[in-house]
Formats: C-alpha cells, structure tokens, sequence
C-alpha cells in the first residue's frame, strides 16, 4: 500500500513508533497535516468482549484524532462478513465499523477477504506446542498486495461510505491451505498430527 501510494507523502506508524491507538497515544502528533488516516490497526484475540472493547476503544480514539486534526479521509480495512459472523474477532471488526459509521468522520470502509498470509497467521495463533488445529471454513484468499493498491485508490478518491468488497473468485478450503503451509514451512507443526511423525517442507 506504502509503495502504491508513493507519489504521496505516506506515514505508517505502529505501538513500536510510540503511536497506540488503544491509549491514543501519539495520535494527535501524527495525525497533524494528513489529509487521510487508513486504519489497519489490529490485535487479534479469539474472545469476543475482548475483542469489541479493543476495536471499540481503539476506532473511537482513531476518529476522534483525526476528526480533530481535519482529516478529510478516513479508511478502514475491514472483513467480508462480520455481519453475517460476528463473533470472536470478527464481533471486534463490527464493532470497529459501527463506531466509525456513527462518528461523522468522512469515511470508506473496505471489507476484504482473507488474505492468502492468513493461513499462515492461524496456524500461528493455534499452535499449542506439537499441535496445530485447523479451521473448516470456505474463503476467497486475496493477495495483501491487491487490497494494499485498493486501499490506495480509495484514499486518493473521496469518501465513500461502503466500498464494493474485495474477494478473488477462487474458493478455498481455510484448513487445506493451513495444512499446505504447515507442510512447506517446518516452523509450524503439522495440524492435528505430532510434530515429530510427519513429513515437513519440500522433498
Ligand atoms: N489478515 C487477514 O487475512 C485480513 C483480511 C481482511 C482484513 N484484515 C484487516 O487488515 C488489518 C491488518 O491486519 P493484519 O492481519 O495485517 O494484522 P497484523 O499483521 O496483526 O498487523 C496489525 C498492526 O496493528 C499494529 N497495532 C496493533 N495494536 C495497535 C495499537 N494499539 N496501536 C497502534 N498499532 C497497533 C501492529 O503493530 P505494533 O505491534 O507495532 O503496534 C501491526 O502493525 C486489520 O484491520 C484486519 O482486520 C486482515
């Protein structure tokens, strides 16, 4: 998205800048001058109160910052589905769209599908020692890099409210790509089998 959006002067900023949407720390100061704010700040966690209280607090303070420091644009990144599936994290990214909708900031909010790294992000979050657990559940894996050049035409243009979803036409099986990557990346154990007893990583 950075490099798409290089013709412009692009800040990206995270807690390891100092800047923390959940304390609103650092917001202000770097919000000072921007025409847009894209929002893809993010902590993952499988509980749903939990996960509405930090995209809650965090999208309140976001909006509030930039409603403050004239922004003219704010994007966010959200899920394809969180209404139809809002619980667990995604109850959070509902919760996150809603604050948005009613803060008055000018806004576009873009759903994406999975990105084809969320595979490898599961397997990351399940893992309990020699055990990964996959998850049954049909997707349309996008590449980051596309919704990344979305992102920036969105935020040259003007607010838009909903932008049209972004999906590959593709299907595919969540768990079949969580036991690919476990297979070619021998840093993760293979989904409901030891780590130990199975073949791992290219022949
Ligand atoms: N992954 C997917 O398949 C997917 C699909 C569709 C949409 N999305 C959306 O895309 C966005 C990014 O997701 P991702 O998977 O790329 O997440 P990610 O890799 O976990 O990145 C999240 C970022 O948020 C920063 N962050 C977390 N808490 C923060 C806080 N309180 N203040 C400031 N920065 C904070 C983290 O940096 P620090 O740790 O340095 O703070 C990190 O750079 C999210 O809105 C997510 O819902 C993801």
């Amino acid at each position: 998205m950075v490099e798409a959006l290089a013709p412009h002067n692009v800040r990206a900023v995270s807690r390891r800048d100092g800047v923390d949407a959940f304390t609103g720390a650092g917001l202000q100061q770097s919000f000072a001058g921007a025409d847009v704010v894209i929002d893809l700040f993010t902590r993952f966690t499988f509980s749903s109160r939990r996960a509405r209280a930090i995209h809650q607090t965090e999208a309140e303070n976001v909006s509030s910052a930039a409603q403050q420091a004239g922004v003219r644009h704010v994007v966010v990144l959200s899920i394809i589905g969180v209404d139809r599936n809002p619980h667990n994290y995604y109850a959070g990214k509902l919760q996150q769209e809603q604050v948005y909708e009613a803060s008055g900031v000018p806004l576009t909010i873009l759903r994406a599908a999975q990105f084809h790294e969320f595979a490898a992000q599961v397997l990351d979050r399940t893992s309990l020692g020699p055990v990964g657990l996959t998850f049954q559940a049909r997707i349309q894996p996008v590449a980051v890099q596309e919704v990344g050049r979305r992102l920036a035409a969105i935020a040259t243009g003007p607010p838009q409210g909903r932008a049209a979803d972004l999906a590959r036409p593709q299907p595919e099986s969540l768990a079949e790509m969580m036991r690919r990557y476990a297979a070619a990346d021998c840093s993760f154990p293979p989904p409901c089998r030891s780590r130990s007893s199975a073949a791992c990583g290219p022949d």
